[in-house]
């Protein structure tokens, strides 16, 4: 008969337990609770027992409660004192003083052929067959929202991708660059495919730079940080600023970094003034340790790509040089869509699409949201639910400036020559 002694779990034993931990598993699937939890459990004195024999640690269970529930985290059995009744032992044991701590349910979490599950049946446990665990990993940890809180950071609701209408080209070659290697590191590495670090986009204001950068980070689930060079200069002065910011972010097991307007920090080096000089070789040297970590995307954007001093488009700083423009006849078409099916309305896309050349996303949205108010006053006044009719839309475009000029148009399709890298 084999003999052991079950008693507490007291602190001296947590080596024991951590080291018995990997001797136990007898599946190769990853156990549900994770051994930091378990190990947590036990600093913060969950109920939780061992098992001695020839004062060695033979076994442990450890419990964590949960409100009226309880939750075995482990079950685990030094390989000699298997099927011996020492599992059953521990969870009558452990069972016991769940109760005792107000849980009115245990429950436990086992891979399939997994130690345990002959004795959590023997221990009175009843398995439920039809259940299905779903997880969801946070990308988020706890002592990374300390350094996001100090960056102004943000984590961006997911799909926000999705809600992007129109832009086919750039979305797709936004996914196909950015999103996929990023979100598929080990088949990207088996391709040779090195993930992109740092990216410019360029084209005309409101073309949907800043909203792409955005519906990245969501699409990955990572943080969104955005460095305001205006603010920075007044706090830190630009260049010990944007190197502090840099070392925080450094911390972060993912980021996507944005700097908007980068011109305003990357404009060409002014050699007679050196505070110039000092910022771009500042942002300049961000980068190149920026490019050291997996896990991390810089998109900068800008309106005047020509404007950047030369140094900073060169090979080997940033990955892809990727023109926004203005929306083709197609994606105006779907931008429109969108703002229809929003409105309740039934207007012709095609005809507003053809009457919008030159729109930016954000004309299109101005113009969209004025006959929304427009239709909602008419609503309110007549009082009778109003709809907005292609005629509405028609008399709203032709009201409506175009941020993006012809010569603008010209001028980038210019640059996407001379600067794009796609
Ligand atoms: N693909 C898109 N679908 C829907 N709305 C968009 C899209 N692109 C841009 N917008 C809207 O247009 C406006 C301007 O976009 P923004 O990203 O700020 O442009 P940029 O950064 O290029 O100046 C924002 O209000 C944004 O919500
Ligand atoms: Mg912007």
């Amino acid at each position: 008969m084999a003999v052991w002694h079950v008693r507490d779990f007291a602190p001296d034993d947590l080596e024991a337990v951590v080291r018995l931990d990997s001797e136990s598993a007898t599946s190769d699937r990853p156990a549900v609770f994770r051994l930091s939890e378990v190990v947590a459990a036990l600093q913060a004195q969950h109920p939780s027992v061992v098992a001695l024999a020839d004062d060695h640690l033979v076994g442990a269970a450890v419990g964590r409660v949960d409100g009226d529930r309880a939750w075995v985290l482990r079950i685990g059995l030094h390989p000699a004192w298997r099927n011996l009744g020492l599992g059953t032992a521990l969870l009558d044991a452990l069972a016991h003083r769940l109760q005792g701590a107000g849980a009115k349910t245990v429950a436990a979490l086992l891979p399939e052929d997994e130690t345990g599950a002959t004795a959590l049946a023997n221990a009175g446990f009843r398995s439920c067959r039809g259940l299905t665990y779903f997880e969801k990993a946070q990308p988020v940890t706890a002592q990374d929202s300390a350094v996001l809180s100090s960056l102004g950071a943000l984590v961006p609701p997911s799909g926000l991708w999705e809600k992007l209408s129109g832009m086919a080209d750039e979305k797709q070659l936004i996914e196909r660059r950015l999103v996929l290697p990023l979100a598929n590191p080990e088949l990207a590495d088996q391709h040779g495919v090195e993930p992109p670090r740092c990216v410019v986009l360029f084209g005309p204001p409101g073309t949907g730079k800043s909203t792409f950068a955005m519906a990245v980070a969501s699409r990955l689930g990572w943080p969104f940080v955005e460095l305001f060079p205006s603010r920075i200069a007044l706090e830190d002065g630009l260049a010990n600023g944007l190197g502090r910011r840099f070392d925080e972010i450094a911390q972060l097991d993912h980021a996507l970094v944005f700097i908007d307007e980068v011109e305003e920090v990357a404009g060409a080096r002014n050699l007679a003034d050196p505070v110039s000089v000092g910022v771009v070789n500042e942002l300049l040297k961000s980068i190149v340790r920026f490019r050291d970590h997996d896990g991390r995307l810089l998109i900068c954007a800008t309106n005047t790509v020509a404007a950047l001093d030369p140094a900073f488009l060169r090979h080997g700083r940033f990955d892809y040089v990727l023109p926004v423009g203005p929306p083709d006849h197609e994606a105006r078409t779907a931008l429109w869509a969108s703002y229809i099916a929003k409105a309740g309305a039934h207007a012709d896309t095609g005809i507003l699409a053809e009457a919008s050349d030159g729109f930016t996303p954000a004309d299109i949205k101005q113009a969209a949201r004025t006959v929304a108010q427009t239709v909602f006053e008419r609503t309110l006044d007549s009082g009778e639910r109003a709809c907005p009719t292609t005629e509405d839309y028609l008399r709203t475009i032709r009201r409506t400036r175009p941020t993006v000029t012809n010569e603008m148009v010209m001028e980038f399709a210019d640059h996407t020559i001379r600067y794009g890298r796609v």
